[in-house]
């Protein structure tokens, strides 16, 4: 009776709360996903960027709206940062080859004419005169400020900007496709103000990319540094003067060195650390969004967060454990089994469930690694790395594996099985439409808060694009460490200026 009793308990709990998931390891169906994901996702950006876009009404040509949704989030209104880190996967769909659209030259344009106008636009934050204006992290659609409180400012809206449109104008030099004039003329204007406003201000607090909390934030720290050394060289390319750029690239990095908590084997996203273990999807991104395909990965206590440096495997761990057992979907994904992820482990917010995006990163960190370490032959396994490995390659020991060795294949394919599997959690949890929300629920895994997020499109491009080995152009990250030690907070005062708007050329000239 009592066993009866029990069995038919655990046939019940089967039936609610599925043990075992669909998808893990199926090759065929993830590739099938990804194929027909694709392009709903290309589709679900063009649908949120204005003036055409299919669902972002009364938005001005070029402005990325975060998404659709206009109550229970209201995101409708264009982020700094959001923007930011969608108009790179755009140009790296330009830069594919045989791909010569010019629609996406045409957004890409109106992109960066919205942006000379979003500049000049004074809001809460202050305005152009001194820079700080451009610490404002939002704006309306149309255009004009956004005067409601906000935590503001958060200071990696401008760099983020800046390597969007270095990103766009390098790809422009180097196809020839127009002149450096044109790229001079339109694009670094409005560059020239975002990296003014880092080196005059990148050591003052932030609100950290999630807008909660103030203080230094790991990826602000982390995109600034990188916006500083590209448009250092940049600026070079187009005859033009980085003023400040070479000279406190190096205090950055030195800073980003100081997150590092070495007990934990992780990073501390925000400092202070505001009562959070801060593990963070905010280091794993900025793993994925400063990754550099020729870098180095050691460099280890010196150097930029790699994705195949030993400190950001081991902190990659971490961050994914701890959300293990704290969401019903992750049952039956232990140790070295891929898992949903969301920000933050202590999260509330939309009710803290994983997030589409956050998981995909996770995902996209580890195919960074994996063509970096193809691309240099061999993997090191440290012993600050080495729990990261253990998880997956259960027995192995720290050495340096060359490819020419069974281990090194043996890690290689582990580690790629289990960067699938965070796509693959991403798969099983992607409703029927394809569409991608902000989150998907913690329990029955579907979609909550605002829907058709901008960025979550933007996040399966990028980690699908690593998977298939197509990676950004490297933007110096091999020059730019070892950090200088002690760290000095020095700062540049900036010069700004209003970009000159409304004259591109670039488009005709391409005709
Ligand atoms: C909330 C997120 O925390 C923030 O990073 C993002 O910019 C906005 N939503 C808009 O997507
Ligand atoms: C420690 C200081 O407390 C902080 O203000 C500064 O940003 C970093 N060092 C980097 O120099």
């Amino acid at each position: 009776m009592k066993l009866r009793y029990l069995i038919l308990l655990k046939t019940l709990a089967i039936g609610v709360i599925p043990s075992s998931h669909p998808n893990t390891n199926d090759q065929t169906t993830l590739t099938e996903f990804i194929e027909k994901e694709t392009s709903i996702a290309w589709q679900g950006i063009l649908n949120n960027i204005g003036a055409d876009g299919a669902l972002v009404q009364g938005a001005h040509p070029g402005i990325v709206v975060a998404s659709p949704s206009k109550s229970n989030p209201d995101y409708f209104y264009t982020w700094t940062r959001d923007a930011g880190l969608t108009i790179p996967a755009i140009v790296a769909r330009l830069t594919q080859p045989a791909n010569d659209d010019h629609a996406l030259d045409r957004i890409l344009q109106q992109y960066a004419t919205s942006q000379a106008t979003q500049q000049a636009i004074s809001n809460p934050s202050g305005s152009l005169t001194d820079g700080t204006g451009l610490g404002e992290p939002k704006f309306h659609v149309n255009l004009t400020e956004f005067t409601s409180p906000w935590g503001r400012p958060q200071r990696d809206g401008p760099p983020l900007r800046a390597s969007a449109l270095i990103a766009y104008g390098n790809h422009l030099l180097t196809t020839g496709q127009t002149t450096t004039l044109a790229v001079a003329s339109n694009l670094w204007p409005i560059v020239r103000n975002d990296l003014a406003y880092v080196t005059q201000y990148w050591n003052e607090s932030t609100f950290d990319l999630w807008e909660e909390v103030r203080g230094s934030s790991f990826f602000t720290t982390a995109v600034q540094h990188k916006a500083l050394v590209e448009g250092e060289a940049f600026a070079h390319a187009l005859g033009e003067d980085c003023r400040g750029c070479a000279h406190i690239a190096p205090q950055i990095l030195c800073h980003l060195q100081e997150y590092w908590d070495g007990g934990a084997r992780a990073v501390r996203t925000n400092l202070p650390t505001s009562g959070r273990s801060g593990l963070d999807a905010n280091s794993i991104l900025a793993a994925v969004h400063t990754f550099d395909p020729e870098a180095p990965c050691s460099l280890e206590d010196r150097g930029t967060f790699q994705p195949c440096s030993s400190r950001a495997l081991a902190n990659h761990k971490a961050f994914v454990d701890s959300f293990r057992a704290l969401y019903g979907v992750n049952r039956g994904r232990g140790v070295g089994t891929a898992a949903a992820v969301g920000r933050y482990a202590e999260d509330v917010y939309q009710g803290g469930h994983p997030w589409y995006l956050t998981t995909l990163a996770a995902g996209e960190q580890l195919y960074d690694a994996l063509y970096q370490w193809d691309r240099q032959g061999v993997i090191a396994v440290t012993a600050v790395s080495l729990p990261f490995f253990r998880d997956l390659v259960p027995g192995i020991i720290p050495g340096s594996y060359f490819n020419s060795s069974d281990e090194y294949v043996t890690i290689r394919d582990a580690v790629r099985q289990y960067a699938d599997g965070f796509l693959l959690v991403v798969q099983e949890y992607t409703p029927e439409g394809g569409g991608l929300a902000e989150q998907f629920d913690r329990d029955i895994g579907r979609p909550v808060s605002a829907v058709d997020l901008t960025w979550s499109f933007a996040a399966f491009l990028t980690a699908t694009a690593r998977r298939r080995g197509e990676v950004p152009p490297s933007w110096g990250a091999l020059g730019a460490g070892p950090a200088p030690a002690p760290c000095r907070a020095t700062s540049i005062p900036g010069h700004y200026a209003t970009p000159v708007v409304g004259s591109w050329r670039v488009h005709d000239e391409l005709r």
